[in-house]
């Protein structure tokens, strides 16, 4: 008799804990599908830095091609010194190379902070896709925080209070992300003490991302870390503005007073993760360590995502829609509900329907803000503004005297499909 059993079968819909593929993967699949059948696809959906990785850390990686031993799996400390150093100088905090843990990108890392930590998650609503399904795959409570169109989607003090206030003592772990992807919006000082100020009072750990942090369009990027250094974790990476999403890269860099939870991850990091690539953290050293060319590289990149990100602003404010004025980063996030009417009779009812309507009449890619906490019925949808040859654009940026605007000209000679995804768009408004 055989009594060998069969492998357990597999639902092939594969979802973990009720989810399934991320939205992001879906409409580029989508943008695919229709590139094959012949048609112009404007991919404004994937958040991919449109630059490229700076030249001197290309160098050094293919100088460290031949590093192949296994790295500390905190992280190669020439690297993790790099980093404190990096935070110290742009932030004026107090790292060491110590209290930096290195991971194959930071959101490994948030997903493994989740897993240590026990709390429950607060996030505001818009918030990068990935934070609520890495909550539920662990089994964490998500708490949404609510923000407003009327002040530009950011989380308010009041509503962070507001919503400890009912349960004072409760472990949270918050995670604030600016410039912010999905709302491009940013924080001022003033606004961040008093964040600062909510989340000391009731010790929630805060966890801030800021891997747009270099791409704050004016160069003005200021850490929540800096008025409550005791509880805030900082997250960064190569991912957006080192152009090298790709190469996996994520730094985290702790309060000592946080020593421990810095501790537990390095365990769950040693069964799962065991170091990063070791090639990719020798040139991230040059990348944190900065220098004049990293200066000029951040420079002409904000000054080009500045432009671009204002045209789009102004010209779809004046297609009526409404939404934030960009800060930083590569993001509209767009309330289209003054278009709700004509569109309810081209059956379109909630994001999805009109992210997929968009696409099949107009071939713009954009994501429906339901998958950034956004009420499913609410007519938003991010846009990022990266389809264009980024390398081209710092060469053409860089020509441009320093003060002066990248003007219209400029813009269509090096954004011609951006200038173009936006055409379509505001056309559509109007004849929707
Ligand atoms: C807000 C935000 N945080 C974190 C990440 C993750 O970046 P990485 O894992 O490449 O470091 C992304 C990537 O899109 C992001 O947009």
């Amino acid at each position: 008799m055989n009594h060998r059993k069969s492998p357990p079968t597999v639902n092939l819909n594969l979802n973990v804990r009720g989810l399934s593929k991320s939205a992001t993967l879906e409409i580029n699949e989508k943008s695919n599908a229709l590139i094959r059948e012949g048609r112009e696809v404007f991919k404004l959906g994937l958040g991919q830095s449109p630059f490229p990785v700076p030249e001197s850390v290309v160098a050094e990686l293919k100088a460290n091609a031949h590093q192949k031993a296994y790295l500390p799996v905190m992280g190669l400390p020439a690297l993790c010194n790099a980093v404190a150093d990096f935070h110290r100088r742009m932030e004026g905090i107090d790292f060491t190379g110590d209290d930096v843990l290195i991971g194959p990108g930071s959101k490994e890392l948030m997903f493994i902070l989740q897993l240590v930590y026990y709390g429950d998650l607060l996030i505001p609503s818009p918030s990068w896709v990935s934070y609520a399904p890495q909550a539920q795959i662990v089994g964490r409570h998500i708490r949404w925080l609510q923000t407003t169109w009327e002040n530009d989607l950011a989380l308010f003090p009041e509503e962070l209070d507001r919503h400890c206030r009912k349960d004072p003592d409760r472990p949270r772990l918050m995670i604030l992300n600016y410039p912010n992807n999905p709302s491009g919006n940013s924080f001022i000082s003033g606004k961040l003490k008093a964040l600062a100020d909510v989340a000391r009072k009731y010790r929630i750990i805060l966890l801030s991302d800021e891997i747009y942090g270099e791409l704050n369009h004016r160069g003005q990027h200021v850490s929540i870390a800096r008025y409550y250094p005791e509880g805030t974790i900082i997250s960064s990476g190569l991912s957006k503005w080192c152009g090298a999403g790709g190469w996996r890269l994520g730094t985290f860099a702790f309060p000592k007073s946080l020593g421990w939870l810095k501790e537990a991850m390095g365990v769950v990091a040693s069964e799962t993760f065991t170091s990063t690539s070791a090639p990719i953290q020798y040139a991230a050293v040059r990348a944190f360590q900065g220098g004049l060319d990293i200066e000029k590289y951040l420079y002409y990149s904000r000054r080009i995502l500045r432009s671009l990100g204002q045209y789009f602003y102004q010209r779809l404010r004046k297609a009526g829609a409404i939404l934030p004025e960009p800060r930083g980063g590569f993001y509209l996030f767009v309330n289209f509900e003054p278009f709700r009417e004509k569109l309810r009779e081209k059956g379109v009812h909630n994001s999805t329907d009109f992210c997929n309507l968009l696409l099949d009449e107009t071939g713009v890619a954009i994501l429906p803000g339901v998958v950034f906490g956004r009420p499913a019925e609410e007519l938003s949808a991010r846009l990022a503004y990266v389809d264009f040859d980024g390398a081209r654009a710092l060469v053409g940026a860089a020509q441009v005297p320093n003060g002066k605007s990248l003007d219209s000209d400029f813009l269509n000679l090096y954004f011609p499909k951006m200038i173009k995804a936006c055409d379509q768009l505001c056309q559509w408004l109007e004849v929707c």
